[in-house]
Order: structure tokens, then C-alpha cells, then sequence
């Protein structure tokens, strides 16, 4: 994770940025501290990123890389904005046992892809149409050694594959399948028929940008449907109110890069 430090709107590369409208800096200090304290509650060992001035979406680390088995695929962003990003998380897995691959291709990390370790013996599922390159998923699957799964996003307010899709544990799915293109919903329906189906109203409170460890599934707390939604599955949801980062158009899952050793 990263500290909003330095979190502004200053510019617009998604349809929930408006630079007309300041952000509270101090109210997204504590609402980050508060997530940051609700996962290790949880008994999750966090790791902080030192912020950067002049990187203002930096606070949503799951874009800067994506590690599967102690493997990291590095994140190349679309946008130049963003790009400084990837080398100080490039720095944070070269401090650590982590074999890490520069990427050739644009992608945005755990923006665009999730990992189902007990899906099809390891399965990793992937987004593209707005920023990953559909080219970096197939050099996601050779450098990872997993079979990566192609999705397409055909919405705009559901840009990154986080916003529309969150695995819940090791094998179960949780998505809006209007934010896929025809095709793409029915590959999804093929392959996890038990999924839990969001609706739009959840998908606008971002409420599939969660985080779950498999029992316990962190949401903002505007995604009060969705927590009924998983709650109803057996996990346990746990709020977070995370307001202003929704100014930039993210939320619990943007905040966190899980790591996979
Ligand atoms: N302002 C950031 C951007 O548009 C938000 C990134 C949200 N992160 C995410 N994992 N969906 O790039």
C-alpha cells in the first residue's frame, strides 16, 4: 500500500476524475490509515510504499505490478502521468526474494489481472480495452507459467478488470457482467456458472473493488448491496469508508497490491 500523501485530482484519465471538485487530503490520509489498520487487524502483514510528490494516483498500488508463485510482472501504465510509477515498485520487489520482469507491454498490474490459485489448478484472469494491451496478457502467461484467461471491458466507468470483477477466494468469482463484451460474459458463464452476479448499482459503489482473503471481504461503505451479496455466500464483509478516493476512481482493491510469493 501507499499513503495518499501527496493524493490530488489534477488531471482526468477516467470517467470518475473531476478536477473540479478538490479532494479532502487529510479525510483520504485517514480513511487510507483506517484500511491500512483494518487489514492488519485482520492479521495481514502490510508493506508501505514511500509516496512521491508529483505522483498523485500513486496511493493505488495494485497498478504497479502483479506477482504470482514469487514471480512479479511489472506494470508499464497507459498513461504518462502514471509512468514514474512502476519503478518505485520495481525497487520495492528487487528488495526481496522476487524474480521480476520488466514488461514490454502496457498493462496496469492488479488493475487488470486477478489470480485464482484453486481455479483450473491456477488461473489467472485478465482485462483489456481501456488500459491493459491485450499483448500483455499473453506475456503475463509466459512470464507467470499460468494460463491467462482474456476479458474484454466495454464500459468506460468500469475501465480496469478490478472495477468489475474481484476473485472472492481461491475459485469463486464475483462480477457485472454488463461491464464484458458479449463474448467475454459468456466465457464467464462457462467457466464459473457459481459466480456471484453483481448489478450496476453495486458495480457504481464500487463494491467489486474489494479485497478478500477468502473469509473475510473488504468493501467500502457504499456497497452496502454488496456486502448483503457476500454475506449471503458465507464471507463476512467488512466496511471501510474510503470517499475520497472514489474521486479518483478507485476504491478498496486499487489500494492494495497483493503480493504472491
Ligand atoms: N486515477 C487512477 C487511474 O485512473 C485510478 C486507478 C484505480 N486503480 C485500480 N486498480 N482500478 O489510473
Amino acid at each position: 500500500m501507499c499513503p495518499p500523501e501527496h493524493f490530488t485530482v489534477e488531471y482526468a484519465i477516467n470517467p470518475w476524475m473531476d478536477t473540479t471538485v478538490p479532494v479532502d487530503p487529510a479525510l483520504a490520509l485517514k480513511q487510507w490509515h483506517l484500511l491500512r489498520d483494518t487489514l492488519s487487524d485482520l492479521g495481514h502483514a502490510v508493506h508501505v510504499l514511500d509516496p512521491r510528490p508529483g505522483l498523485p494516483d500513486m496511493v493505488y498500488a495494485a497498478n504497479g505490478a502483479f506477482s504470482v508463485d514469487g514471480k512479479v510482472y511489472g506494470a508499464r501504465f497507459k498513461f504518462p502521468q502514471r509512468a514514474a510509477e512502476a519503478a518505485a515498485h520495481q525497487l520495492f520487489y528487487a528488495g526481496g526474494p522476487w524474480t521480476y520482469a520488466d514488461p514490454e507491454h502496457v498493462n496496469e498490474g492488479e488493475g487488470d489481472f486477478t489470480y485464482l490459485p484453486g481455479a483450473y489448478g491456477g488461473l489467472i484472469l485478465a482485462g483489456h480495452g481501456f488500459r491493459t494491451d491485450p499483448a500483455a496478457h499473453a506475456e503475463a502467461q509466459e512470464v507467470l507459467g499460468r494460463p491467462v484467461l482474456s476479458l474484454k471491458l466495454v464500459d468506460p466507468a468500469f475501465y480496469h478488470l478490478d472495477t468489475a470483477l474481484a476473485a472472492l477466494d481461491d475459485r469463486h468469482i464475483t462480477y457485472y457482467p454488463e461491464a464484458f463484451s458479449p463474448a467475454s460474459q459468456r466465457v464467464l458463464r462457462q467457466l464459473f456458472p457459481d459466480a456471484v452476479i453483481a448489478d450496476r448499482h453495486d458495480a457504481e459503489a464500487f463494491g467489486l473493488n474489494l479485497v478478500s482473503d477468502g473469509h473475510h471481504v473488504i468493501l467500502n461503505t457504499e456497497a452496502t448491496a454488496m456486502a448483503d451479496k457476500v454475506r449471503a455466500h458465507g464471507y463476512t464483509p467488512v466496511l471501510v469508508e474510503l470517499t475520497e478516493l472514489k474521486r479518483g476512481g478507485g476504491s478498496v482493491k486499487c489500494a492494495v497490491a497483493e503480493l504472491r510469493p
